[in-house]
Parts: structure tokens; sequence; C-alpha cells
């Protein structure tokens, strides 16, 4: 089937709130924050702050990763969100999208890419994604979200 990346636009919203909806590794207040994030995008584009692209596969949106450059800092960027809709993963549609923005975080000069995650059991998944895909624990930051619920850095570096 044909796959392609490019910048979200109004029109894929929906779909892609409803595959943040159906993934069991969010909660409903984080599907809000993420919400608020890409309405912040599809109205000030990249002055948001953020970077957000969809992957297509045929007609359909499969998946979206949103990114940007850290504030205050020099050529950091973070990882904010990847979700992939949940009956087509495990087909490459995460790698593809992670390593399409990490091209253009490159080609933005960017150095550093930081990935802050949860230490719940429930993200054990998406830790090892990250590590399949060249990022490295570098930290953690024990019981931030709640008890028990450690928060963990990772990072890619560029150069
Ligand atoms: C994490 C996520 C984005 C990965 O996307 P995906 O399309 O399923 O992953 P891919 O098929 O591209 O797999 C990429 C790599 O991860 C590895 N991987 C994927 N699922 C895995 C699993 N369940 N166990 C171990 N490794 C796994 C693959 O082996 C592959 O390794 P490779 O690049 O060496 O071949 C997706 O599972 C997802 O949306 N999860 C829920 C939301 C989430 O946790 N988002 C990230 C935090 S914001």
């Amino acid at each position: 089937m044909k796959s392609s990346i490019r910048p979200m636009i109004g029109a894929d919203k929906a779909a892609v709130t409803a595959i943040l909806r159906a993934l069991p590794e969010f909660t409903s207040e984080e599907v809000v924050v993420a919400e608020e994030v890409i309405d912040s995008y599809l109205e000030k584009s990249l002055s948001s702050g953020y970077h957000i692209l969809v992957v297509e596969e045929g007609s359909a949106v499969a998946g979206y990763v949103c990114y940007g450059p850290t504030p205050l800092t020099s050529g950091t960027w973070d990882m904010y969100w990847l979700a992939v809709d949940a009956g087509r993963q495990g087909q490459g549609i995460g790698r593809a999208l992670m390593a399409f923005a990490e091209e253009r975080i490159r080609e933005s000069d960017g150095r550093l890419i930081i990935i802050e995650t949860s230490g719940r059991p429930q993200y054990e998944k998406t830790r090892r994604f990250h590590m399949s895909q060249g990022y490295a624990e570098i930290g953690r930051m024990a019981d931030f979200y709640a008890p028990g619920d450690d928060k963990l850095f990772f990072e890619k570096r560029l150069r």
C-alpha cells in the first residue's frame, strides 16, 4: 500500500484524535493535552513551537508525530508525541515517522533529541521501541507522574 508522510492539516484532526483515543497507553487527560497541542499547531503552524507530521497509508491517516525545538536550548529538540493506529502497529510505520522527523531535525541543525516518557509497565513496549530506534535511557525522575510512576528521559545524539 502506498505510504506517505506530510505535515498535518485540519482535515486530519478527526483521524488523529480517533487514533489517540483508541490507544490504551494514553489516559483521557493525556489525549486532551495532545489535542490542545494539535489545535495550537493547526492555528499557528510552526510559530506554535510544534511540528506535526502524519503518515498516510493509502488514503487513511495511520499515525502522527509531534516534535519541536526545546525552548532556550541550542540544537536540542523534543519528541513530544508519537502514535500509530492500534491496528497498524508493528509494520514499520512508527520507525518511518520517527526517521522522517529526525531527518527534518538534522536539516534544522538539531544535535540532540530528547524523549520523556513514563516508567509504568504499560509503556514497556514503547520503551523497547525507543531503544530499537537508537535512543538511550539517560535519566529517571522517581515518582514524577505519581507515586511509583517515574519519568524517564531518553536521548539520541545526531552529532
Ligand atoms: C510506539 C509506536 C509508535 C511504535 O510504532 P510501530 O509502528 O508499532 O513500530 P514499528 O513497526 O515501526 O517498529 C519499529 C521497531 O520497534 C520494534 N517494536 C515495535 N513494537 C515492538 C514490541 N511490541 N516489542 C518489541 N519491539 C517492538 C520493532 O521490532 C522495530 O524494530 P526495528 O526498527 O529494529 O525493526 C506504537 O506502538 C504506538 O503508537 N504505541 C502507543 C503510543 C505510544 O506509546 N507512543 C509513544 C510515546 S508518545
